[in-house]
């Protein structure tokens, strides 16, 4: 049935006629106004998402008359008598969406879903034309739309293998850890109803928009504020530094806090927000920034760290010597005698510049207050620190903040700061009304935080026999204007420089410098990215020099249960990084050989390396506490609620943890309501962050698990090893043959409203690190190790990596299919730091100048899962979030340089970078 929407039509406004989704729609609107801004505002099909507004990204891809396009792209008077087709309408496209929808969820093509509705249409449109494409036929058709979580493998699969999906089995009771389960929030993402932070207005929102510094320094003053307002009808607020009721002081670690919401008298960099104008969105649209009352005054910026630890350089924190925010070290033994005793000595140095999130979904949300509460429902990772952050900032007690979790479209570490919360919960504070901010692609990234840009400088010793005696490690990053995770990334790296290798002798200092530019803060690692691309590359030329080959000197010092790890720790257990190695060996070989005959053969440009690299990385905070909390409670309809507190941004945290409930409860998963991350309903998981959730979260649900089985048998007075099962408001207990079933509807309910609740908080046991930063930092460690198989073109300097294997020691794969999914997303993320990203502050803010791997990028992926079980994580698990990241850099760099004979000293490598090294060996001037 068509159905009409007519509102009065307008000076200025055109009436439009079109269909979407196969129903009539009449709007009197703009002729220039976006078709996304169409079908998302004045539709309300929120499917459609918008990345960039600009054309870069693709995540709003439509069909128009059959063919996809950039809705973004669309202005309204182009539409005037076609035919729109959103992801929601596919589903009329029965049975090819169908079979399509479920071969997404069964591949796990879908992480965070941001990118998911451009990729479905497509997809729909390829197979509508070709219902068989080719791998290349696919690659083309999505090679518009960008993914940032899963490296496209799966996606790719998932259509090329649409025609042919099989039906899933739910696993049975107990039988939930180890299945490639469907994610349980999937279909959500496939059908377009997932809620992420610009999905929903409360209706009467007020809109807010930011001011920001257009100066990487400046002071500012501002002219008339209450003039301004007076005479800009449609604006009902103007918010800067003196109506922060409470403190303008933010930062994720309390102890370093130094961001104000907004900069008082002088901001620190290009972005900082200064002042937020509140009113209307057709008023705040039409808004001019220039007209702001504000006067600048430009000062010379700090803007590199040699500038800013040069001597008498200013503070840009006066309280901060130096510039120097933080330092960090690590030291065991005696370097300086051990490299002087070694038989060999390479030592190198390295450069990376900062890497942009680059998620999909930019920043957005809205706050109301609820009499003398505020909520704020916005993207975030971290639920309970943003809580803590917004009382500070109001004034208020924690409680009297609620923060609820949308869906998450991406996030990688930075949406573990702190976006658009401040400003809408200021605004809605003051004006008790609802205020809602979405960023823009370009506010995105110059206002939230980066990869740290890292300069490193190394020495690595070994005996003639290959065994390492020594690494002395040296890093400075560049932490940006304000601390976010800088103290981090400063503890973090020197604990991990030395790789997953026995080195007796270490020292490894670093240091996190303030400078004038945007802040650089959590992305997935904490700077051990960094410092793998530096140590895996020296290992590589410390293995030539003695004449090794770099997989077996690998091996050969791989750490094992009993070695000391350079804090001094003996794991004792679950050390898989030799079992990674050897898992790559045969590949490796076969690779080297190929490669070797593709180059004795080679009379064109092309010539093909191959490389590998090894990874560790801490599960969860060093040497902090991080607990997790997990509430799972029965209720008298026999079904059991399991509220989870952890922010799952993609990697499958709402899936993981149910998974290992609902094996620690020994039932179906199927029993199990999920109630994810809302400060009001679910006690603290912590942020999501660090490889945490499925070790930390995992094991706090597996504990609640089994407290409250035990409880449940306790009530029918029977043994461990009897079975649960589930009536309509009722449960049945079966032992020895015997059922007991036990009514719920009667019994008492408690403070929770359940019939019975458990909670279990676990916290991984680590101990403090004393000053040379010995001690056990982390409980359980994660390893990996990449094998990248690349050709260059020597005349070119393009590189094109041919093919990743993967290896991950991850403990137990809880959910196989989303392990791999976290890897193929960490290999591409890899990629694109070792080939192609880097950020610069004040260029490029847009998707279009910084590039992000696309389908076409990408090879086949192979994951090879090693399970070498911890004994404190939930049925053996670790993390692997931040792992899969972290090898694969340093493995095409080692790959570049067993192709043409070059080290790339400044990440990227782009092809000006590897063709000018090229040259500079063809000249003699090259280090190897
Ligand atoms: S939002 Fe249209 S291409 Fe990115
Ligand atoms: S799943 Fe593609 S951007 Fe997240």
């Amino acid at each position: 049935m068509a159905t009409t929407q007519q509102p009065p039509r307008n000076a200025g406004t055109e009436l439009l006629s079109f269909s979407v989704n196969g129903r009539a729609v009449e709007l009197s609107i703009p002729g220039a106004r976006r078709l996304s801004r169409i079908l998302r505002d004045d539709l309300g099909l929120t499917g459609t998402k918008v990345g960039c507004d600009a054309g870069d990204c693709g995540a709003c891809t439509v069909l128009l008359n059959g063919d996809p396009v950039c809705s973004c792209l669309i202005a309204a008077g182009q539409v005037e008598g076609c035919k729109v087709t959103t992801v929601e309408g596919l589903a009329r496209r029965a049975p090819l969406y169908d079979r399509l929808q479920q071969s997404f969820l069964s591949h796990g093509a879908a992480q965070c879903g941001a990118c998911t509705p451009g990729m479905l249409v497509a997809a729909t449109a390829l197979l509508e034309k070709n219902p068989s494409p080719a791998e290349s036929e696919v690659m083309d058709a999505i090679g518009g739309v960008l993914c940032r979580c899963t490296g496209y493998r799966k996606i790719i699969t998932a259509i090329t293998e649409a025609g042919c999906v099989a039906k899933q089995t739910q696993p049975v009771a107990g039988a939930a850890v180890g299945t490639r389960l469907v994610r349980l929030d999937g279909p959500k993402k496939v059908d377009g109803t997932e809620i992420f932070g610009a999905d929903e207005t409360p209706a009467d929102t007020f809109c807010l928009r930011v001011i920001r510094c257009p100066y990487p320094r400046a002071q500012f003053h501002f002219g008339d504020l209450a003039q301004y307002v007076a005479t800009h009808p449609g604006v009902a607020l103007v918010l800067t530094a003196k109506d922060v009721p409470g403190t303008d002081c933010y930062g994720v670690i309390p102890r370093y806090a130094d961001q104000p919401v907004f900069a008082s008298r002088e901001a620190r960099f290009r972005g900082e927000a200064i002042a937020a104008v509140v009113g209307e969105v057709e008023t705040l649209e039409r808004l001019d920034p220039a007209e702001f009352p504000v006067q600048w005054q430009p000062l010379p910026p700090l803007s590199s760290m040699d500038e800013a630890l040069a001597a008498g350089a200013p503070r840009i924190h006066s309280h901060r010597q130096e510039n120097v925010l933080v330092r960090g070290r690590v030291v065991r033994g005696d370097v300086e005698r051990a490299l002087a005793d070694s038989d060999f000595v390479v030592e190198g140095e390295c450069e990376t510049g900062f890497v942009e999130h680059a998620y999909i979904e930019p920043e957005a949300g809205f706050a109301r207050r609820v009499g003398d509460q505020i909520e704020i429902q916005a993207c975030t990772q971290s639920p309970y620190m943003d809580r803590a952050d917004i009382a500070k900032i109001l004034g208020i007690a924690p409680e009297k903040v609620r923060i609820i979790p949308t869906a998450v479209g991406g996030g990688f570490g930075s949406k573990l700061d702190l976006s658009v919360q401040p400003f809408v919960a200021l605004a809605a504070w003051k004006l008790d009304r609802a205020v809602r901010m979405v960023y823009s692609r370009a506010e995105s990234i110059i206002s939230t935080t980066k990869r740290h840009p890292a300069r490193m400088r190394l020495r690595a010793g070994a005996t003639r026999d290959g065994i390492l005696t020594a690494l002395d490690f040296t890093a400075d990053f560049n932490t940006g204007a304000y601390s976010s995770w800088g103290p981090t990334v400063a503890g973090r790296v020197p604990v991990h420089a030395s790789g997953p290798y026995r080195v007796p002798h270490y020292r490894a200092l670093t240091r996190a410098v303030h400078t004038n530019v945007v802040p650089a803060g959590a992305f997935r690692g904490f700077g051990v990215p960094q410092a793998a691309i530096a140590q895996e590359q020296i290992y590589d030329d410390l293995a030539n020099k003695i004449g090794l080959d770099p997989l077996e000197f690998r091996i050969l010092n791989a750490l094992d249960n009993d070695s000391p790890t350079v804090t001094g720790q003996v794991l004792g257990e679950g050390v898989g990084i030799r079992a990674c190695f050897e898992a790559l060996r045969l590949r490796w070989k076969m690779g080297r050989q190929a490669a070797a005959k593709f180059n004795e053969k080679a009379t064109g440009p092309l010539r093909r390396g191959v490389g590998v690299a090894g990874m560790w990385y801490g599960c969860g905070n060093t040497s902090l506490p991080n607990p997790s909390t997990v509430r799972i409670g029965l209720k008298r309809d026999g079904r059991i609620a399991l509220h989870q507190g952890a922010v799952d941004i993609g990697q499958g945290s709402n899936t993981i943890v149910a998974q290992i409930c609902a094996d620690a409860l020994k039932v179906p998963i199927s029993q199990l309501d999920l109630i994810s991350g809302d400060t009001a309903i679910t006690p603290d998981c912590g942020k999501t962050s660090a490889s945490r959730q499925t070790f930390v979260t995992g094991k706090a649900a597996h504990m609640s698990g089994s407290k409250l089985r035990a409880e449940i048998l306790k009530l029918a007075g029977a043994c461990a090893c009897a079975t649960i099962e589930f009536a309509h408001a009722a449960i049945v207990v079966i032992e020895d043959g015997n059922r007991k079933q036990i009514p719920l509807g009667g019994l008492p309910l408690d403070v929770f409203g359940y019939v019975i609740t458990c909670e279990a908080t676990f916290d991984p046991p680590t101990s403090p690190l004393d000053p040379n930063g010995q001690g056990n930092p982390y409980a359980v460690f994660g390893f990996g190790a990449h094998l990248a198989e690349i050709e260059v073109d020597v005349e070119l300097g393009t590189v094109r990596v041919l093919k990743v294997t993967a290896a991950h020691d991850v403990g137990r794969a809880i959910n196989p299919t989303l392990v791999e999914g976290q890897i193929e997303g960490g290999v591409a993320q890899g990629l694109g730091m070792a080939l192609m990203e880097e950020f610069f502050p004040g260029k490029g803010e847009n998707l279009h100048d910084y590039l992000i791997p696309s389908a076409g990028d990408i090879p086949p992926i192979e994951s090879i899962l090693i399970e070498d079980p911890s004994s404190v994580g939930p049925f053996g698990a670790k993390g692997i979030g931040e792992q899969a990241v972290i090898p694969t850099a340093p493995a095409i760099l080692n790959a570049i340089h067993d192709a043409v004979g070059v080290r790339i000293h400044k990440i990227p490598a782009t092809p000006d970078r590897v063709r000018a090294a090229i040259l500079a060996k063809a000249n003699g001037g090259a280090r190897g």
